[in-house]
């Protein structure tokens, strides 16, 4: 598959006079994750310890007013196209309809989604689709109850699927699920849910398992593979590569059974896709991180709170992204896991 144009990714646009956020690899980032909180109501093992983790200090936290202000520039400033909502879990965060609502106010409006447990989304999803969010990515990993509170260590699954029928109730189409399998769990359960998914025409992506998790415990010879996730549903569908274009999504897929239905496979560790990657990344305490794995971040909201214009705000995003690595080193022996866990940095 061809690598994306450079020309696609660093073309001049209007509201990026300043000049966008580009690095010394070639990538331009224009897509903005932004954590609204580091709590959650479920402790997915992969993610959170059982107890939790010692939560931001709350005047640490952006209020809703410095996020939608930083929102703003990266948008109207600095060439963000795609503003994407995360945690922990951002359905917690008490200003989120008003937030969502100030993104999609921005011109140019940006695309809006939210990463999402869906505990909760079933009254949410409207309120919220009536602000302007116009996607979810649900994260469901099983659809045994049993399996599900041994993951996430919360009996929720039947609330989470109540969430996930609410978005797509409410036209938060097409709804994405995320699934992370974990060997001896739920990694038996891939064409389960690959089964779920196309009955109710949701869009599946499994993805591998990152060093990410809070306790520091991942294991690279654990981690089931893109590959075997593959042979899995290889051995139950019919899976032929997807002829459209992969461009920056890091989701590989395949028409099932000829098509239309697709399932993803994102092989973050074993099929990275660092070359291609148009992120940047704002957490809940107003850092801004030029990769899931950097080891350094920028703090805005110092500057912000010290009475910083936007200009200046912008310049600093960009310097910060200016020095983004090639890649998440994973495979380097001199690896190491961020300071931050995942709840803490948002997906
Ligand atoms: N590896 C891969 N995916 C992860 N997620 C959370 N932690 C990890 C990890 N260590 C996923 C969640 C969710 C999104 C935020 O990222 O399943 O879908
Ligand atoms: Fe919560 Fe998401 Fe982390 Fe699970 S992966 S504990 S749902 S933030």
């Amino acid at each position: 598959m061809p690598a994306p144009t450079q020309a696609q990714g660093t073309a001049p646009r209007p509201g990026a006079a300043g000049g966008g956020l580009t690095d010394r690899h070639g990538r331009t980032a224009t897509d903005l994750r932004v954590s609204l909180t580091d709590r959650c109501n479920l402790r997915c093992t992969y993610c959170m310890p059982e107890a939790g983790l010692p939560w931001l200090p709350k005047p640490t936290l952006l209020t809703d007013d410095e996020v939608n202000r930083l929102v703003a520039v990266a948008v109207r400033d600095l060439g963000v196209r795609e503003v994407r909502f995360t945690g922990g879990e951002p359905l917690l965060r008490p200003g989120l309809v008003d937030i969502v609502e100030a993104a999609a106010a921005l011109d140019p409006r940006p695309e809006i989604s939210l990463t999402t447990n869906a505990i909760g989304l079933e009254r949410l999803a409207e309120p919220l689709r009536a602000a302007g969010l116009d996607r979810v990515n649900v994260s469901l990993d099983t659809l045994d109850p049993a399996t599900f509170k041994d993951l996430a260590k919360r009996d929720r699954l039947a609330a989470t699927l109540r969430g996930i029928e609410g978005a797509a109730a409410a036209g938060l189409a097409p709804v994405k699920i995320n699934t992370v399998l974990m060997r001896g769990v739920n990694d038996r359960e891939a064409p389960d849910l690959l089964r779920f998914a196309l009955a109710h025409d949701y869009q599946l992506r499994f993805i591998e398992q990152m060093p990410l998790d809070a306790a520091g415990v991942w294991r690279r010879d654990e981690m089931v593979t893109a590959a075997e996730i593959l042979a899995a549903l290889k051995a139950e569908f019919d899976l032929t590569p997807d002829p459209e274009h992969r461009g920056s999504a890091p989701a590989e897929t395949w028409l099932v059974d000829g098509g239309p239905a697709k399932v993803g496979v994102i092989g973050s560790v074993t099929r990275p896709f660092c070359g291609d990657c148009d992120r940047t990344r704002l957490t809940a305490d107003g850092q801004v991180r030029n990769c899931l794995f950097a080891r350094g971040e920028t703090d805005l909201r110092g500057l912000a709170r010290s009475g910083a214009g936007d200009a200046e705000i912008a310049g600093r995003w960009r310097e910060a992204m200016r020095g983004k690595l090639p890649g998440h080193g994973i495979d380097d022996p001199s690896f190491l896991q961020p300071a931050r866990p995942m709840s803490a940095i948002g997906g």
